[in-house]
């Protein structure tokens, strides 16, 4: 069977898509690929950007250009949880490099890729606006400021809980 969202997935986004004037769909292009990503498992592959394309009636390239240009769309295979360590300015001078590399050596594992159990992939991100917060990482849906090597290995652990019940 071909990759499609569920009926009611479909109405929201037919809804989402019914926001934008006539010839301006394409505007819901990046609350789409959240969706998407979402829908099939966390990244986007070919068939999934190609589905989008055509539920906006634009071609594919023009959905592969916007989710291979922005970080937050994973275009292979993550964990189930994505740790996402700004580096930029003022999070690197926060330490980010000490947290990411703690992280490194914590999960065995280098930037950009998952852990052999499928749970942790590390992606370095830049810039995510929370610099008076730094060094921090994104979360899925979440922040997590302020980082010291003891916070990430609590917040490593209590992942470890919460995907095991
Ligand atoms: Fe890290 Fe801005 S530099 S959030």
């Amino acid at each position: 069977m071909s990759l499609q969202f569920s009926d009611k997935k479909l109405q929201e986004v037919k809804a989402l898509i019914a926001k934008y004037p006539e010839g301006k769909q394409k505007s819901a292009l990046i609350p789409l690929l959240h969706i998407a990503q979402e829908e099939f498992g966390g990244w986007l592959d070919v068939p999934a950007m190609d589905y989008v394309a055509g539920l906006l009636q634009i071609l594919p390239i023009e959905v592969y250009e916007v989710a291979s240009f922005y970080t937050m769309f994973n275009l292979k295979p993550v964990g189930k949880y994505v740790l996402e360590v700004c580096r930029t300015g003022p999070c690197m001078l926060n330490g980010s490099d000490g947290i990411i590399d703690h992280i490194k050596q914590k999960l065995g594992i280098k930037e950009g890729e998952t852990t052999p159990d499928g749970l942790f992939t590390l992606k370095p991100a830049e810039c995510l606006g929370a610099c008076g917060y730094a060094p921090m990482m994104q979360l899925g849906k979440f922040y997590k400021e302020h980082l010291t090597k003891e916070k990430v290995d609590k917040l490593l652990d209590e992942l470890r809980a919460q995907a095991s019940n």
